[in-house]
């Protein structure tokens, strides 16, 4: 694999909502292509457009106009079943909200997805790769937010995905857990190679990106190189 091969790419991605007469123009013409292997940090305002374009690279919706590439394959012009099966295989998500089956402990959450997988890591694994090998027995309301969080990594990390995309992961999380979520994540990006995207309101995260992109009002404003990256624990929240 060439490293410096884009792992996506966009050409001119616009995603019109349509609720009645309204019309919410979410995307307005995104051309954006992110390095395999890259952290990229995604700001920008409430509304800007942020989810909607990471829900588009990640197969769980499609564009109004424009064209997305995963390496060498076309997202816009497979069938929902090929979109469905690229989801499956190749990306991880990780939400605000940790989504944790509540009756299930942490070992059994992750399970759920390699039981699934084609090449999956074990649970025991997985946990241990966001410092969590210790409360693989412990339900969900046993754990911090932080710790909670730290087990869906693990869950989207188990099957392997060649991309990670975080919407707001820390967004509910106090600076120190918050910490805690993004060493997971850096471990990740470091240690497996997965490409990630990670949307979030708190600037600060900006320090620990390769890259940072930033939207606003539908498009991308600035896209830049982040030339002095910071470990999690040197952010200042
Ligand atoms: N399902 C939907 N139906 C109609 N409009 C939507 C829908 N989802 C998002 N929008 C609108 O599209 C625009 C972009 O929304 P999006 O959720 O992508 O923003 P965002 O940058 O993620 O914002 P936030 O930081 O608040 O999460 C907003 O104006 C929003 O109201
Ligand atoms: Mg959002």
């Amino acid at each position: 694999m060439d490293p410096a091969a884009p792992v996506f790419r966009t050409e001119a991605v616009t995603r019109v909502y349509r609720t009645g007469t309204v019309e919410v123009q979410a995307l307005r013409g995104v051309d954006l292509s992110l390095t395999e292997g890259e952290m990229v940090v995604m700001l920008g305002a409430s509304g800007s457009g942020k989810s909607t374009l990471l829900n588009i690279l990640g197969g769980l919706d499609q564009p109004t106009s424009g064209r997305v590439f995963f390496r060498d394959q076309e997202l816009t012009r497979v069938s929902d079943r090929a979109l469905t099966a690229f989801r499956r295989d190749h990306v991880g998500f990780v939400f605000q909200f940790y989504n944790l089956v509540p009756s299930l402990t942490a070992r059994e959450n992750v399970a759920l997805v390699t039981e699934i997988a084609r090449n999956p890591m074990t649970p025991e694994e997985a946990l241990d790769r966001v410092g969590l090998a210790k409360r693989a027995d412990h339900f969900p309301a046993e754990l911090s937010g932080g710790e909670q969080q730290r087990v869906a990594i693990a869950r989207a990390i188990a099957k392997r995905p060649d991309v990670l995309l975080c919407d707001e992961p820390t967004g509910a999380l106090d600076s120190v857990t918050g910490v805690q979520v993004l060493e997971a994540l850096n471990a990740v990006n470091t240690e497996l190679g997965t490409a990630t995207v990670m949307v979030t309101h708190n600037a600060s995260i900006r320090q620990i990106a390769h890259r940072v992109v930033r939207m606003s009002d539908g498009a991308i404003q600035s896209d830049e190189r982040n030339p002095h990256r910071l470990a999690p624990h040197e952010v200042s929240w």
